[in-house]
């Protein structure tokens, strides 16, 4: 009981330090978010592409980098709480550098910011920062480390990702381009009804992607003002916005706050419970499906695929924790990004009527009337060229995901 009343205590302090700090160093950021800006504003030019991203040194090498001064004991936590952490942070890679250094509580952290030292660390030396930094939050979000995009590197998690990868390649062989087909000619037609009505599209396009992967991981689709998708798609993007607050990020470097109500977490857990319910559902419904007579019109290619896989037998067989969370990886991973890169690029081609015309014009003469598939797009460049320009010009993951080193690396 004593030891509860003195870790409660211990937490109501730093609370109020860390809101007294948090008003002195306010007015500091304040000065120096404008020179950032002025900054920003002075140098840029027109859009140049963004490309952050934070990788957890060993500690033995992060003294030497340059980076803001750190607080005592908070380190550079209101660096991180800035409203637009990607411009924010390009601006202080203006004045420390591409390869900078920010403290959070005990963790280091290392922010690269130009496409050359990102290619060096994950794609020359990517086994050196082949792991994710373990994370309090992480871990509640991917119900103990289940997941694909948020699991550190182990043996567990290299069989994981190999299994789902290889199912993912057999549905890619098998019918992904028929789904991807139906699912485009779909959104064609919803597209031709809207006449000339104004419209905002992001909808349909989250309902196309989204059902491009749920018929994909439970054979099911959903029309746009289906009550299941609403909620499931309200669902995962809480999850996503209410894990970016600081009062939930805060939670990873100071572990005495875990024991201080915290409402934002509490929402983050509430809609964790909802997910997995929602999709622990659609699992429940297959494994009931899969052996009985319905089950022979049941496609769900993924799920099959992940709980048989062929080829070379593997050191592990996925648990249901590894599946259900494999299908969370896919719909959060693969959904809004897809959707908001959609968004983004007719948004762009409505100003630019010239690329229209020559995007349909190679899409006319080298596919000859037939719909595109995945392995025409060597024959594609100017196509190419315009889905790399729209992801150069809006980053739709600008931050990425955090690597954590796991050797020095040289
Ligand atoms: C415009 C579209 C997309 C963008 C910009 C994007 C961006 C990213 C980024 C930056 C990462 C982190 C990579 C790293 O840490 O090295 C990632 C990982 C991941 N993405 Fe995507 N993604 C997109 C589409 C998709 C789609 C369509 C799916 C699934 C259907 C998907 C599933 C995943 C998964 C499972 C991971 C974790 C992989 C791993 O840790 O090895 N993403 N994505």
């Amino acid at each position: 009981m004593y030891s509860i009343a003195v870790s409660v205590g211990a937490a109501v302090l730093l609370f109020i330090l860390l809101v007294l700090v948090c008003h002195l160093v306010r007015q500091r950021n304040l000065q120096s978010n404008e020179d950032v800006k002025r900054s920003i504003q002075s140098k840029a030019t027109a859009s140049k592409p963004l490309h952050c991203l934070s990788l957890l040194f060993p500690r033995s090498l992060a003294p030497s980098l340059p980076g803001p001064p750190p607080l005592p004991f908070l380190g550079n936590m209101f660096e991180l709480s800035q409203d637009h952490l990607p411009i924010y942070l390009t601006g202080l890679a203006r004045q420390y550098g591409n390869i900078y250094r920010l403290r959070c509580g005990s963790t280091t952290m290392v922010i690269l910011n130009s496409s050359e030292v990102i290619r060096e660390a994950l794609v020359k030396k990517w086994s050196d920062f082949a792991g994710r930094p373990h994370s309090y939050t992480a871990d509640k979000v991917s119900g103990g480390g289940y997941s694909i995009s948020l699991g550190d590197y182990s043996e567990e998690w290299r069989s994981h990702r190999r299994l789902a990868h290889s199912a993912l390649q057999r549905c890619v062989a098998e019918s992904l381009h028929c789904l991807i087909e139906k699912q485009a000619l779909y959104l064609k037609q919803v597209l031709l009804d809207y006449k000339e009505k104004p419209v905002d599209l992001s909808e349909d396009f989250t309902v196309a992607t989204s059902n491009i992967i749920t018929m994909l991981a439970f054979g099911k689709s959903y029309e746009k003002s289906s009550v299941h998708l609403q909620e499931m798609h309200g669902c995962l993007n809480k999850i996503v916005s209410l894990w970016g607050s600081p009062w939930i990020s805060a939670l990873d470097s100071f572990p005495l706050l875990r024991k201080l109500p915290n409402a934002p977490f509490t929402r983050l857990m509430r809609e964790v419970a909802r997910r997995d319910e929602l999709i622990g559902g659609h699992l429940d419904e297959f494994k009931q499906k899969k052996d009985s007579k319905e089950g022979q019109d049941f496609a769900a290619p993924l799920l099959q695929y992940l709980q048989s896989p062929e080829g070379r037998v593997p050191k592990m067989t996925l648990t249901d924790s590894h599946i259900h969370m494999t299908t969370v990886d896919l719909l959060i991973g693969g959904t809004e990004t897809t959707a908001a890169w959609l968004s983004w690029t007719i948004a762009f081609l409505l100003h630019r009527p010239e690329v229209q015309t020559r995007v349909y014009e190679e899409l006319n003469s080298v596919l000859k009337g037939q719909y595109p598939r995945y392995s025409d797009r060597r024959r594609l460049p100017y196509l190419c060229a315009v889905i790399n320009e729209m992801l150069r010009l809006r980053p739709v993951a600008p931050l990425a995901v955090p690597h954590k080193a796991i050797r020095d690396s040289r």
